[in-house]
């Protein structure tokens, strides 16, 4: 007799029984040898910036959230491409969409796993974006406020891709609705193999605090392995966080934006106890400039002007640098981006050395 999850009661057969991988990823030990993860952010951790996490030492990336229903309608969208495309530096990896139609995602997850194999560690289903336009149509964290349908995601997503299926929610919709534990017990019992918790409601968005009481509550509540997320902000938050939740991983989002160092960092303090020194000006400046040279290979010339924001994210703390983000917004290619980050790093080698906050007896730079 066909038994259900957990060896319970025989469940509904699932229309999909050809696996498409023979060897399906163990999560668990996939995050033990890489506890330290990169969190999706829209808009920002295209492929090239992820490559760069995971050389900085990120145990795994996650895409941005990709629409199911996207995928279904317009698959040939040079967005839809671009959005499942995989940095070969981060093979295997977690691929997050996001719908509230189960068959829809259950066959678009199928695609992903027919396209990559192999390459997709994870299928990972988005249960807190909080934008209105994605709960106004029960997608995003407004699955919090239907488990079943989340769980018959969940389900369905990992029947049909054959590949482990995790689920990434908030703390609840608001302060009145916390449903973080028995929504983790929902997904775990619908067969997801591991769950990301950002411990902020709905409501909150980004603003306050992340509750990593809630986060611990959910690691004490079920048997996969949680993910904990929100405020990792440097190496000593993450290891606060192990410490205080007991997490199995610890994603970065915001943390790693114009820092990738941060994975390194972290590796070292949890490693060696060691805390390392940040990385110089130049070094920051290297990398945003090898990461505007890969964005503009992989989304073309116009990609250059989703740099500005990384640019920004680079050079903060430098001296002249509000100057140098105004002039990166002012750049018309990448070209003239790129020379502007080289003039500058011109501009701070002549100050190596001496102390260049001290502005009194240095001429700023002109751009
Ligand atoms: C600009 C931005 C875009 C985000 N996009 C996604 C997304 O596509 N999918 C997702 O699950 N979470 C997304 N998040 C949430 C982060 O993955 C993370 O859970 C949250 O920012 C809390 O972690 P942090 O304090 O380390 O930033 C996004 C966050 C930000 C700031």
């Amino acid at each position: 007799m066909r038994r259900g999850p957990k060896g319970g009661p025989p469940g509904r057969a699932p229309k999909y029984h050809r696996r498409m991988q023979t060897t399906q990823i163990d999560i668990r030990s996939l995050l033990a040898s890489g506890n330290v993860v990169l969190g999706p952010m829209a808009g920002i951790t295209e492929a090239p910036f992820r490559a760069i996490c995971k050389r900085m030492g990120a145990g795994l990336t996650f895409t941005e959230m990709v629409s199911a229903k996207g995928l279904h309608y317009n698959p040939d969208a040079e967005i839809s491409k671009a959005l499942l495309t995989l940095a070969p530096e981060e093979v295997p990896c977690a691929v997050q969409i996001f719908g509230a139609e189960p068959e829809l995602m259950a066959a678009q997850a199928r695609r992903i796993v027919e396209l990559h194999g192999a390459n997709v560690a994870l299928i990972d289903i988005n249960m807190g974006c909080p934008v209105t336009k994605v709960v106004s149509k029960g997608e995003g964290s407004a699955l919090m406020r239907t488990p079943g349908l989340a769980a018959k995601i969940v389900r369905r997503v990992a029947e049909a891709s054959g590949v482990p299926v995790s689920a990434k929610f908030r703390s609840g919709w608001c302060a009145d609705d916390v449903n973080a534990v028995e929504f983790a017990r929902a997904m775990e019992a619908a067969g997801a193999s591991a769950v990301t918790v950002h411990g902020r409601t709905r409501d909150q968005f980004y603003r306050g605090r992340a509750d990593w009481d809630v986060i611990a509550a959910v690691r004490e509540a079920v048997d996969i392995p949680v993910i904990g997320s929100g405020d990792v902000f440097c190496a000593a938050d993450a290891k606060a966080m192990f410490e205080q939740c007991g997490v199995d991983a610890v994603m970065v989002a915001r943390g790693a934006q114009g820092n990738p160092w941060i994975f390194t960092q972290v590796r070292a303090l949890l490693d060696t106890g060691v805390e390392i020194e940040p990385p110089s000006a130049f070094e920051r400046i290297d990398v945003a400039r090898e990461h505007a040279a890969a964005l503009v290979a992989f989304g073309g010339e116009h990609a250059f002007t989703r740099m500005r924001k990384h640019v920004a994210w680079y050079i903060t703390g430098m001296p002249d640098a509000a100057l140098v983000r105004r002039r990166a917004n002012e750049v018309a290619s990448y070209r003239e981006l790129d020379d502007l980050l080289a003039r500058f790093r011109a501009y701070l080698e002549e100050f190596d050395g001496q102390d260049i906050q001290n502005t009194e007896h240095r001429v700023p730079f002109t751009g």
